[in-house]
């Protein structure tokens, strides 16, 4: 099985912001796979998307770094975007709906929606929902919901896709029996140091079912480098942008950094802007 050569690979971590990816040539990545910030979710620190920026502005902030994806883009391949649906007193954000619409008017097609279910009370059992309601307003017209699932959004770039499919490259039976349904439950990640990351098992589908050894994968969004693990233990280089410099040694922990290319073939390079 292909996955089981080892080839040479590089894997670049940009410290800064992905709205400009400059270190990228023009329709050289063959697939995204990110979770952008949840707007009011959660806390990156100083820089990034925080808590406290309007929605609109975040969008703008978000639509950037979409654009830029479409410029590295090779052309027919794919994007894969994580998000929740974001809670606040005027009303929930439905990021996933906004994300689906930018990249629609970047000429994206919108393939697949897939949820992300997680197993329930991964924050204490009742979660916030099911204590608010339980404890303080057990009545009609207080419903009140834990949130326990997220997007994964699929979509393709326009333009011929090229790909070099070989016997070698087929997708076990075992694999695809797993992935063909549209609810993909999935732990959630146990990494520490970081509010977000996504579990392992999410870019490894996507890097999977999207592309072959020796491609590029992008995660404008790198957190704490989950993409890049990945894609190095799967054979494809990778690069990934994170803004907030304070992650730079859970990612160098994380990817098993070596600045040098080490016996089995793993170049890592880190440009600080
Ligand atoms: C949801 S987290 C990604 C977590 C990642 N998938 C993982 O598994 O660790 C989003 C990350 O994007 C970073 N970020 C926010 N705005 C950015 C930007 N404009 N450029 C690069 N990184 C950014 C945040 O600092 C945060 O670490």
């Amino acid at each position: 099985m292909p996955d089981q050569f080892t080839i040479m690979t590089t894997h670049s971590l940009i410290i800064g912001d992905s709205s400009d990816m400059p270190e990228i040539d023009s329709g050289s990545i063959h697939l995204v796979v990110t979770s952008p910030p949840y707007w009011n979710l959660k806390k990156y620190g100083e820089k990034g998307l925080g808590p406290n920026l309007a929605y609109s502005k975040y969008l703008y902030e978000i639509q950037k770094v979409l654009k830029e994806i479409k410029r590295v883009m090779a052309s027919g391949r794919f994007v894969a975007i994580n998000v929740g649906t974001a809670i606040s007193n005027d009303g929930m954000k439905p990021i996933n709906a906004d994300i689906v619409k930018i990249m629609g008017d970047l000429n994206f097609s919108f393939r697949k929606e897939i949820i992300w279910m997680k197993p329930k009370g991964t924050q204490g059992l009742w979660q916030r929902g099911a204590t608010k309601f339980l404890r303080t307003e057990p009545y009609p017209c207080s419903f009140s919901l834990n949130i326990m699932h997220e997007y994964i959004l699929i979509f393709q770039n326009e333009g011929q896709m090229q790909i070099d499919l070989r016997p070698e490259h087929r997708l076990s039976e075992e694999f695809i029996k797993e992935v063909s349904w549209s609810i993909w439950e999935m732990g959630v990640s146990h990494s520490k140091g970081h509010p977000a990351p996504f579990p392992d098992i999410l870019p490894e589908r996507i890097i999977k079912l999207y592309t072959i050894q020796g491609e590029f994968v992008l995660d404008p969004f790198g957190g704490t480098g989950t993409t890049m693990r990945v894609a190095s233990g799967l054979n494809r280089n990778s690069i990934i942008y994170e803004i907030n410099p304070a992650y730079i040694e859970i990612i160098k922990k994380n990817v098993g950094w070596n600045n040098t290319t080490s016996d089995c073939g793993i170049k890592h390079e880190i440009k600080i802007r």
